[in-house]
């Protein structure tokens, strides 16, 4: 942002996750939530767990990042998916040069939301037995309606296509799901919709990227779908998102997590979080200029070869900070 010299927009920080939990007691503090409801705009760092050898059933990082996304009504979710050249991915570059998806995901309801949600005994004659884990799966007709406007409106910036994906042949709330999309385009029909099972969407859509458009799907689906589609970019820590509400607020982050094996060691990608700026930039403040000059600086940077480790294909790479002051010093120049 110094970078930038935007001065028109203050900046205030506040804790959220394992940080803010060893300071204050809670994952998401009064103190946060209050900054969060006078703010425009969220730029989040990343939250998570490490959980490989402790899976517990106690809130972690991540219920704070949820409660988070549900208190700004955050529930359009923008993860754009682009190929970058000067990236060897682990897949034909060929094939997904050129490729520019927009996963649309809905990110306040479904499976994630859905009440119960619960871990409960089971009794067997009174007596209890082991232990049930449940969540609920739920869409409504509106709920999938307004998602479902936004990603026609959405496409018709774009190259006009739409793949929603659900799971229609098994699930209820994929049934609801499918016949609302299919409602809602009957108002747009210079869109073209196509829908596929979320078993096979990934599948179609590699086997021709640069086909596909806006892919449209609820909260659970969108989480995989997006983490997937990374092989377009080469790496997850190439992936920004902006969580827009029907208020006009945005909550701004990386797809990833937080990489807990990465902690202290200088090595993580920050592009996801500096691309997430420019997002914030672009929808919050409408600083078009301002967005694409980062944009272009990331480009830039990774034209001149460098690279962190997780897209360097085990060649020479750049630390977190190298790359972040790599980032902003072409920002400057630009
Ligand atoms: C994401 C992340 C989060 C999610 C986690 C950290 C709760 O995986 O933003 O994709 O599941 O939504
Ligand atoms: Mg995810």
């Amino acid at each position: 942002m110094n970078a930038l010299t935007i001065r028109q927009i203050t900046i205030k920080e506040s804790l959220i996750g394992r940080t803010a939990f060893e300071s204050t007691g809670s994952f998401l503090p009064v103190s946060t939530v209050n900054m969060v409801k006078a703010s425009d705009a969220v730029l989040l760092g990343s939250v998570g767990a490490n959980r490989t050898t402790d899976i517990t059933y106690y809130p972690g990082p991540e219920t704070a990042l949820l409660k988070l996304r549900k208190l700004m009504s955050s529930s359009i979710n923008l993860r754009p998916i682009k190929h970058y050249d000067s990236i060897n991915t682990s897949f034909p570059n060929d094939n997904l040069k050129g490729t520019d998806i927009l996963v649309l995901r809905e990110l306040t309801s479904g499976i994630y939301f859905g009440k119960p949600k619960i871990v409960r005994k089971t009794y067997a004659q009174t007596k209890a037995t082991s232990l049930e884990g449940v969540d609920t799966m739920k869409y409504s007709e509106s709920e999938v309606r307004s998602i479902a406007h936004v990603a026609f409106k959405s496409a018709r910036n774009r190259k006009k296509k739409i793949l929603s994906v659900d799971k229609a042949n098994v699930l209820e709330s994929s049934k609801v799901w499918r016949s609302m999309v299919l409602e809602v385009s009957k108002s747009y029909n210079d869109v073209r919709l196509w829908n596929n099972y979320i078993d096979s969407a990934v599948i179609e859509i590699l086997a021709n990227p640069r086909e596909f458009d806006v892919v449209l799907s609820g909260n659970l689906f969108g989480d995989i779908l997006s983490d997937q589609l990374s092989i377009v970019s080469g790496s997850l820590g190439m992936l920004p998102s902006a969580s827009l509400g029907f208020n006009g607020k945005g909550l701004y982050e990386p797809v990833h997590g937080s990489a807990p094996s990465l902690t202290h060691k200088n090595l993580a990608n920050p592009i996801a979080a500096i691309l997430s700026l420019a997002m914030l930039l672009r929808y919050s403040f409408h600083l078009n200029k301002q967005a694409s000059m980062i944009d272009n600086a990331v480009v830039s940077v990774l034209k001149r070869n460098y690279k962190t480790s997780d897209i360097s294909n085990g060649k020479r790479y750049v630390s977190t900070s190298e790359m972040g002051d790599l980032i902003a010093s072409l920002i400057r120049t630009i």
